[in-house]
């Protein structure tokens, strides 16, 4: 089955008692209010032993922002999927375009990744999107394509049945310049369709499909409103615990 999700990507902000503020904030927010999906937050990777702590990983689950595309060894300052995997985290953001933008992350090391999370029994957030030139290009399907095809559809059909994917433009991504609920359900149908047209409906149907890029209270019902949008990776409102909720009360 298809699961609504909005996850957290609190990038390189907080500090250690900052962030285990707010995670207990929204754990006790999500507790209180419930939530009509699943909720994760993207936590730095400092963080997150103390995050899983004050939370209750059944109804809020952490993720890290990255790991490595090495099993272990001599790899000064990687974290290892394995290791992500020994705090009780559950999820890992991969391929975010800032990583394939300012750390040369491209599609064959995001394959690797994608492996080494799975294998150590971690979901990833697997992210996805165009920048404007391309955008403005038309080029925004051929893009989100070939990062697709290039990093995951090694895998097999049950395990791209563990993916989650984030479109996430990335010139929406911290402007404020946020896209239209008809864009985003756009993309997100034409990507769904790149998924049922390599590993049928079946597989298409239940992957969760996230929008990310200037995602806020404000816009959040009217995006995820759309049938092929199923939730949200969110930056910047993820850092306010009130903020965070008006997103996941959108469900
Ligand atoms: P903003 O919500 O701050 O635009 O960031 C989106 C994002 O990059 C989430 O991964």
């Amino acid at each position: 089955m298809r699961q609504n999700i909005v996850a957290g990507n609190w990038k390189m902000n907080m500090t250690l008692q900052e962030g285990v503020e707010l995670a207990t904030e929204v754990n006790n927010i999500v507790a209180s209010k419930g939530a009509n999906c699943g909720v994760v937050l993207g936590v730095p990777a400092t963080h997150i032993t103390e995050v899983v702590k004050a939370v209750d990983t059944a109804k809020v689950s952490v993720a890290a922002q990255n790991c490595a595309d090495k099993v272990s060894g001599a790899y000064t300052g990687e974290i290892s999927a394995s290791m992500v995997k020994s705090t009780g985290a559950g999820h890992v953001i991969l391929g975010h375009s800032e990583r394939r933008e300012y750390y040369g992350e491209t599609n064959a090391i995001l394959k690797e990744k994608t492996d080494l999370t799975l294998a150590n029994g971690l979901t990833p957030i697997f992210c996805i999107g165009e920048v404007l030139e391309e955008r403005e290009a038309n080029k925004q399907n051929e893009v989100v394509k070939t990062q697709i095809e290039e990093a995951l559809f090694h895998l097999s059909a049950e395990d791209f049945g563990k993916i989650v994917l984030a479109y996430e433009p990335v010139w929406a991504i911290g402007t404020g310049k946020v896209a239209t609920p008809e864009q985003a359900q756009e993309i997100h149908a034409y990507i769904r369709s790149v998924v049922a047209d390599k590993y049928g409906a079946e597989v298409a149907d239940n992957c969760s499909i996230l929008y990310g890029g200037s995602c806020k209270p404000g816009n959040a019902k009217e995006l995820f409103a759309n049938p092929d949008v199923d939730g949200g990776l969110i930056g910047g409102a993820s850092l306010k615990a009130e903020d965070f909720h008006g997103i996941i009360s959108a469900f």
